[in-house]
């Protein structure tokens, strides 16, 4: 008990250095050197990753099964306003999504787990990913193939809604599948008293905007939750010149990979046929995200019971159309049950918000959570077949 509470403090420490210097997706260089530095510290064996902003690392030996434990490091560009004694020394550069806190706990897992190293019947590789606010960290670590041997995979997630000592655990969807779109709708540029001598594009753009709205109220189950908003709408820059192009930009939110590529397909057809309708041109830039995240339910039983266990309160969460990028490793190249606990960390502010704050008590029983969950899952394998039905 004496060393987790000087485990505790040192993990404080880690968590307090890195919420003070955040460094933004793919810049995560000292965060990466201090994960590093402080697990070759406590004994723990690096593998050669070729991610500079990475790290992995690995314990427990032999040919048993092998469990994955990720982290994300990355802030976000967001000027701090909270008055912790340790807030950001970064101006513009905020840890506001908790991801210094993901990296400190998996930290510590990995400690705890390094004690427990010679009685795992298999390995646990950790998994401290770069880039999850402009989503392309998680893609990045499974290229190294340092993802390929993981059976299953583990993460957390800081949660405002929740006080410490609770953990939010659901089965089934729990994070949209994420996709950015543009549409550029170009006519003809003309003085504002003459439209019959142009092709103004922004009528053709409000048309657009709402017709899009009824690919979701009109054409969705309304039991298959499909989300689109049109978020950024611009045309012309003066009062009296109509002008030759505009944009729109927005996103679109599904669960079901039948639902996010049918929606896909009619937003093309509607972005067209207006555009053709008018008698303009539209171009569609379409920018894929990650797919949704599923909890697999035996994983959630499992962890639920773990938690429980450590005297964690254990609360069903609702499912939220956010995106978060861990669900590439379960998805590609190959697809492995996973699990994505929220853990507690005290309001009132959401996250990306410049006051979020994330409470220090909550970090050591995050990684005794990771911790004991993955040496519950070496010494118990799940039996059956992955279910993930909601
Ligand atoms: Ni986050």
């Amino acid at each position: 008990m004496k060393q987790n509470e000087s485990l505790a403090r040192e993990q404080r420490g880690w968590f307090e250095a890195i919420h003070r210097h955040p460094e933004l997706g793919n810049e995560e260089f000292e965060t990466a050197a201090l994960v590093r530095q402080v697990l070759t510290a406590h004994g723990i064996r690096l593998l050669p990753c070729a991610l500079p902003t990475g790290v992995v690392c690995e314990i427990g030996h032999g040919d048993g099964p092998v469990i994955g434990l990720r982290a994300d490091m990355d802030a976000l560009p967001i000027q701090e306003e909270t008055d912790l004694p340790y807030r950001s020394e970064v101006p513009g550069c905020m840890h506001a999504c908790g991801h210094d806190f993901h990296t400190a706990a998996l930290m510590a897992a990995a400690i705890l787990l390094h004690e427990a190293e010679d009685t795992l019947p298999g390995r646990v590789r950790l998994f401290f990913q770069p880039a999850e606010e402009i989503t392309d960290g998680a893609l990045q670590m499974i290229r190294t193939g340092l993802t390929d041997p993981a059976e299953l995979m583990l993460s957390l997630h800081t949660y405002p809604f929740l006080e410490p000592g609770t953990v939010g655990i659901r089965e089934g969807a729990v994070m949209a599948a994420v996709d950015q779109f543009k549409v550029t709708v170009t006519g003809r540029g003309a003085h504002a008293a003459s439209p019959h001598l142009g092709l103004d594009p922004i009528p053709v753009l409000a048309e657009i905007t709402l017709a899009l709205q009824t690919l979701v109220s009109r054409r969705s189950d309304p039991f298959d939750q499909v989300l689109l908003s049109v978020t950024h709408l611009e045309a012309g820059n003066t009062w009296n010149v109509i002008p030759e192009r505009g944009e729109l930009e927005g996103t679109l939110r599904t669960l079901v990979p039948e639902s996010r590529a049918a929606t896909r397909e009619r937003f093309h057809r509607v972005c067209r046929g207006i555009s053709e309708a008018h008698g303009c041109a539209c171009e569609i830039t379409w920018m894929a995200g990650p797919p949704a995240l599923y909890n697999d339910v035996r994983l959630c039983e499992r962890a639920k019971a773990v938690a429980e266990g450590l005297g964690l309160r254990v609360e069903r969460q609702p499912c939220s159309m956010g995106g978060e990028d861990f669900s590439e490793y379960l998805d590609a190249p190959r697809k492995r049950p996973g699990i994505f606990i929220r853990i507690g960390t005290g309001g009132p502010y959401a996250s990306h918000h410049p006051r979020f704050t994330a409470a220090p008590e909550a970090l050591f029983p995050a990684s005794v959570l990771m911790a004991e969950l993955a040496k519950s899952l070496l010494n118990n394998p799940l039996t059956g077949g992955a279910n993930d039905a909601d």
